[in-house]
């Protein structure tokens, strides 16, 4: 499978449809609250199938920088709490882009440093220090809270500090204001519970609250965690005296339902009635609000079933049915919305989404941007945006703004029928590290749309070298051929077939039990990446090569690994025979001399004592049998691109192949 490393963009080819099964990862509202609440109460709490991502990493850093004990992995975090006393009382803590570490750990370490002593400085990416949490302060400073802004006012950074033992004023009712982030809110009745053992605290909210399924998600956990909060009315919570965390034990994390909306999404497009996309980890139970997306899918034309523990999705209506809906409760979802509407009969309006203005990016005007690129019409306004339906794509290159959400619903605009790519794609990494993997397990597209790089040359060239560092920057797959002809060479030795048992052979080529994983392959069973680079497999791999039916019958494999998002090939006849229609067909050389040099060193420094004289005889009569044989010759392809590399770095041959590269994508 490809992987999508730290690579600076990923070209999604036109995308024509999807099934299978996607596993969601842990929610990430979820993941960090229940840390939070496991880290500040007594005992030990078991997390299980957390979210391992950059949002939960941070949290996950502070709380050992705070004392707290964890351990294990994100299927099953043991995490040991302080159990609300400060056992460390001075750290500098870095929270990403985090707003759901940055405001509860602001308010929980304020009102520990105050009653215990401490000063902890809170900070972030650039982009956090972008995003306020002035009425956060501005409802602690009242309580007898000491922080100070260490950059802007009203932004992280920021310090909270105090001397111990001061009394918090917590008699008159804390107000704190709904309308800009519920997360300041649930800051506050994440933490208050610290300090409500002899009395009860009240809160207020002022002004109207925003994303309230996300504070129904804080009350749920708080009650997990034994903290049974009494609500009067919409806006005025009560954290009752004697309130004390009490750790469930045990407790499982969601799928998180933000994620589940590209799966949604992409049920809705690409899985046609015969098939579905089926996504594991959420019911239409969930606690987290943006299951409500599935209302909003189903109103564009998503036919979704629920089953216990998972959702079923195949396309309903289509083109999808247009929308206009206030989208307060699903503001993270609903930018997927905002992609759907490319595929629906008509204009849809999102309304009431003021929100996305202070989220990881300004959400609207980044929408609005980029929507524009592939070529449809997008109003936006302070809180509302409206996207026309795409009649005339266009190939576009995505800026993402270090905004995973985007990174994410962006990739949907691929069933458009135009390539799409994403800048900085990595970004997913806040929420969701292996989207891409996840989605290229179950999308297709038509095979003539999947491109191809194919890099042919003789032996020693430097072919395998420059494929895969190709296949890693642009997170293609990576089709090496020799190694199949070595495969089927290993497994002749190992059976004892003779060499000119063409009929036995070509059976054997054509059944060979392979896998390969990350650069390892397995041969019935058993790990031979390294058996295969002997040279006694070399050699009979360049004789049995030449047996017409032997290549036959590992043609229909090598094309099978032409799969979303692309391929590099390396091999003889990549570009003249398995895939004459590549984008891009490189061909390698390098003088022999240079090739047996390089060989030598190989050799050496694995250990092997070889004379260069050999090895330059032994590769002058691999290329001549290469180049001599009837079927699949080696030799460039007429539209190859000719590169010797005998005086190149490798990394000055991949920057010459990639520049050749962007040259042929649409993305200007
Ligand atoms: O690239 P390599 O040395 O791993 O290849 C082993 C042998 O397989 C080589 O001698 C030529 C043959 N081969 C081929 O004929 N066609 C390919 N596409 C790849 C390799």
């Amino acid at each position: 499978m490809a992987v999508v490393f730290d690579i600076p963009f990923l070209d999604i080819p036109p995308l024509a449809g999807a099934a299978g099964t996607v596993r969601l990862p842990g929610s990430k509202s979820i993941s960090n609250r229940v840390l939070l609440l496991a880290g500040l109460c007594r005992g030990t709490t078991q997390v299980c199938d957390a979210l391992d991502s950059d949002d939960t990493r941070v949290m996950l850093t502070a709380l050992r920088a705070l004392g707290c004990g964890v351990e294990g992995d994100s299927r099953s975090l043991r995490v040991t709490g302080i159990d609300g006393r400060l056992q460390v009382r001075d750290a500098k803590l870095f929270l990403g882009n985090a707003g759901t570490a940055m405001r509860p750990l602001t308010a929980a370490l304020a009102l520990l440093a105050t009653t215990q002593g401490g000063r902890f400085e809170l900070a972030g990416l650039p982009r956090m220090h972008e995003r306020p949490i002035g009425d956060l302060v501005d409802a602690l400073r009242p309580l007898g809270c000491s922080i100070d802004y260490l950059g802007s006012e009203g932004y992280p950074p920021l310090r909270v500090s105090g001397d111990g033992g001061a009394r918090l004023t917590l008699d008159a009712p804390i107000r704190v204001r709904g309308d800009v982030s519920s997360q300041f809110l649930t800051a506050l009745l994440l933490a208050l519970p610290l300090v409500a053992r002899d009395r009860s605290i009240t809160i207020e909210v002022a002004g109207e609250l925003i994303s309230r399924p996300y504070v129904e998600i804080t009350l749920n956990l708080l009650a997990r965690f034994g903290i049974d909060i009494d609500r009067e009315g919409g806006q005025r919570f009560v954290i009752p005296r004697g309130s004390a965390y009490r750790s469930p034990g045990t407790i499982h994390v969601e799928g998180d339902a933000s994620s589940a909306s590209y799966f949604i999404a992409l049920g809705a497009i690409g899985a046609d009635r015969s098939r579905c996309i089926r996504i594991e980890g959420i019911g239409l139970d969930a606690v987290q609000g943006d299951i409500r997306f599935v209302d909003a899918a189903r109103a564009m034309g998503a036919d979704v079933v629920g089953t216990p523990g998972a959702l079923e999705v195949r396309r309903g209506a289509w083109p999808l049915h247009a929308i206009t809906l206030d989208c307060n409760a699903i503001p993270d979802a609903a930018m997927t919305l905002a992609v759907m509407a490319l595929y629906a009969d008509g204009p849809s309006r999102l309304t009431n989404i003021a929100s996305w203005r202070v989220k990881e990016t300004d959400r609207i005007a980044a929408m609005a941007a980029e929507l524009r690129k592939l070529g449809t019409t997008v109003v936006e306004g302070p809180d509302f945006i409206e996207v026309q339906p795409l009649t005339h794509p266009r190939p576009a290159a995505i800026h993402t703004y270090d905004d995973h959400r985007i990174a994410m619903c962006f990739s949907l605009a691929a069933f458009a029928g135009v390539p799409v790519r994403i800048l900085d794609p990595r970004c997913v990494g806040k929420t969701y590290p292996d989207y891409f993997e996840a989605l290229f397990a179950v999308a297709d597209a038509h095979r003539s749309d999947i491109p191809v790089i194919t890099v042919d040359g003789p032996t020693a060239s430097g072919k395998g070298t420059l494929a895969s560092a190709l296949a890693a920057r642009l997170g293609y797959h990576l089709l090496d051929s020799g190694s199949l002809y070595r495969a089927a060479a290993l497994a002749a030795l190992q059976r004892g077939i003779a060499e000119a048992d063409e009929t036995r052979l070509a059976q054997l080529a054509g059944s060979l039990a392979l896998q390969f994983d990350c650069g390892r392959i397995e041969l019935d069973g058993s790990e031979v990446t390294d058996l295969l680079r002997r040279e006694s497999v070399g050699a009979l791999a360049s004789k049995i090569s030449a047996l017409p039916s032997v290549r036959q019958a590992l043609h229909g494999l090598q094309l099978s690994f032409r799969r979303v998002p692309g391929l590099v090939a390396d091999g003889r006849d990549m570009g003249t025979v398995v895939f004459p229609d590549a984008q891009l067909k490189v061909f390698l050389t390098a003088s022999a001399a240079k090739r047996a040099e390089r060989r030598h060193k190989q050799l050496i420094s694995k250990g092997f004592s070889v004379s260069i004289a050999a090895l330059r005889a032994d590769l002058e009569a691999r290329d001549a049998r290469d180049m001599n044989r009837c079927v699949a010759p080696l030799k460039a392809a007429e539209d190859a691109q000719l590169l010797d590399n005998s005086d190149l770095s490798i990394e000055a041959s991949v920057e010459v192949a990639l520049g050749w590269w962007q040259q042929r994508r649409p993305f200007g």
